[in-house]
């Protein structure tokens, strides 16, 4: 999925320099980190003199930020990336930048047209934007892939992008440690690093004083976030910082994504069930239910561990909601171990799942030492019988919500009809309902009436 990002050019006035502004259009692939980071680089931007524009068409810069997790990630980014290198020859001065994930990867990708690219920066280097943009303009092409160990960002106030002003993410940590064995990201993030709670806590209060209804932590690991304070020799982990990001305001909502399910601690449990403004909802990212393949993907965890986690998140919290994701036909498969993870979902009664085919990505250690021998046939057979399960679970969990009442934080208009909002529940259900006279970042108290396997359907229940 893209997402251009939506503003209105006066939001981010620049400065005013005297001289022409120089226009800057942000497209994102990816995930939501991904989607965190360009808030950050149009912050960056902003602050060098740049206005956003949402329309590539009249930009002097325009900025991919991308996404390598699957090839197709990948080929929808190049596919666009080539539309924009043609732009480039109807208008000269274009500078088109290639950011984010693919960065480290991308001349072995673009043989050819690699040299059209006029910046290539990698998720660490987007403080040197507007410098290695200068370098751009004065021809040759500006390349900065280089990954730290410490750069957090924490300084730079996002740019907020979201059009409803009631849900808004905060990145807590960069990275990952974890290298399972099919993914790329320690790769194209680099290490694990958590960023200093003091400035999480002044940008949650900050979004709490604008009106900003839910927060959303971010990392690639919430649970291994640590900090140490250097002057107190205090550490504070991700249970100690989400209860003091759910201190600040009882009327803010805080969810948080991924939990690693090798470390997600009773201490976390206990935490969110202390507070009821941290929300019902776990994503929980199984992958397999097979053991075997588990230990192949190196992922710290067996199918028994895994099952054990999901029952202490339900006893602990009750109503608490589980999703996963999960990858159809890893290297060696058998329909053994697919027929395992069909009954894992079963048993942990998923409520929502991210469902992938997957896929081999160069450097990875899947890649260097498990043959990808799953047939692609197979591999789709699988990822549809995976996928059928799971519309089926979506449609019981959602079956047993008829007749309850749920407060639901509204976040805008229903896609179907402009007479009805749409909000979630705290365990991260959509419900759709009739206005009446409730605007997005109000909560609601729904009664749910009817569902579909994505959907609930419900009505306000008068507050007595
Ligand atoms: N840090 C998170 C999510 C990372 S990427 C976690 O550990 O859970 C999101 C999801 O993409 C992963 O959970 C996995 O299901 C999927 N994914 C990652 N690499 C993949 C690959 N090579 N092929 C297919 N799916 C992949
Ligand atoms: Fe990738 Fe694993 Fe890290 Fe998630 S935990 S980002 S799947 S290496
Ligand atoms: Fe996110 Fe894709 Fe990078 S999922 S971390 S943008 S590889």
């Amino acid at each position: 999925m893209s997402r251009n990002l939506e503003f209105d050019e006066n939001m981010c006035g620049a400065a005013e320099t005297g001289q022409k502004q120089l226009k800057l259009f942000v497209e994102t692939f990816g995930c939501q980190m991904n989607g965190n980071d360009s808030e950050v680089v149009v912050s960056v931007m902003r602050d060098n003199g740049f206005v956003l524009t949402a329309d590539p068409e009249n930009a002097d810069v325009i900025l991919m930020n991308t996404c390598a997790i699957r090839e197709n990630a990948e080929k929808k980014a190049l596919n666009r990336l080539m539309h924009f290198i043609q732009e480039k020859r109807k208008r000269p001065g274009l500078k088109v930048g290639v950011i984010g994930c693919m960065a480290a990867g991308l001349k072995e990708k673009l043989k050819k047209n690699g040299s059209q690219v006029d910046i290539i920066a990698g998720p660490d280097s987007y403080r040197q934007l507007p410098s290695l943009i200068q370098e751009a303009d004065g021809g040759q092409q500006a390349v900065n892939i280089l990954l730290s160990r410490e750069e957090t960002y924490a300084d730079i106030s996002p740019v907020r992008m979201d059009k409803n002003g009631v849900s808004s993410f905060v990145s807590i940590m960069r990275g990952c440690n974890n290298f399972c064995s099919y993914c790329v990201v320690p790769r194209t993030r680099g290490r694990e690093r958590s960023r200093n709670p003091h400035s999480v806590f002044r940008e949650v209060e900050k979004l709490a004083e604008q009106g900003y209804r839910e927060v959303t932590l971010l990392g690639q690991n919430v649970n291994s976030y640590r900090w140490k304070e250097e002057s107190t020799g205090k550490e504070i982990d991700f249970a100690g910082l989400i209860s003091r990001v759910a201190s600040v305001s009882m009327d803010m909502r805080v969810r948080f994504s991924t939990s690693h399910p090798k470390d997600i601690s009773d201490r976390l449990l206990y935490t969110i069930a202390e507070h009821n403004n941290i929300c019902r909802h776990i994503h929980l990212p199984v992958q397999s239910g097979s053991t075997r393949i588990l230990n192949l993907m190196n992922r710290g965890y067996s199918r028994k561990s895994y099952l054990e986690r999901v029952n202490a998140a339900k006893k602990i919290i009750p109503g608490c909601s589980v999703s996963t994701d999960i990858i159809a036909g890893f290297c060696s498969e058998t329909e053994e171990d697919h027929h395992e993870t069909m009954t894992l979902m079963e048993e942990a009664g998923f409520d929502f799942a991210f469902m992938f085919k997957y896929s081999e990505r160069p450097g990875t250690a899947a890649a260097k030492n498990l043959p990808d021998d799953v047939a692609g046939d197979v591999k789709t057979r699988r990822l549809n019988e995976i996928i059928e399960l799971q519309n089926r679970l979506s449609s019981e969990s959602n079956k047993k919500e008829e007749g309850k009442t749920y407060t639901v934080l509204a976040e805008g208009k229903s896609k179907k009809s402009p007479l009805e909002l749409f909000g979630r529940t705290s365990h991260n259900k959509v419900a759709v309902f009739p206005e009446g006279n409730i605007k997005p970042g109000d909560y609601a108290d729904i009664v749910i009436t009817g569902y579909t396997s994505a959907t609930l359907i419900g009505r306000i229940r008068n507050r007595s």
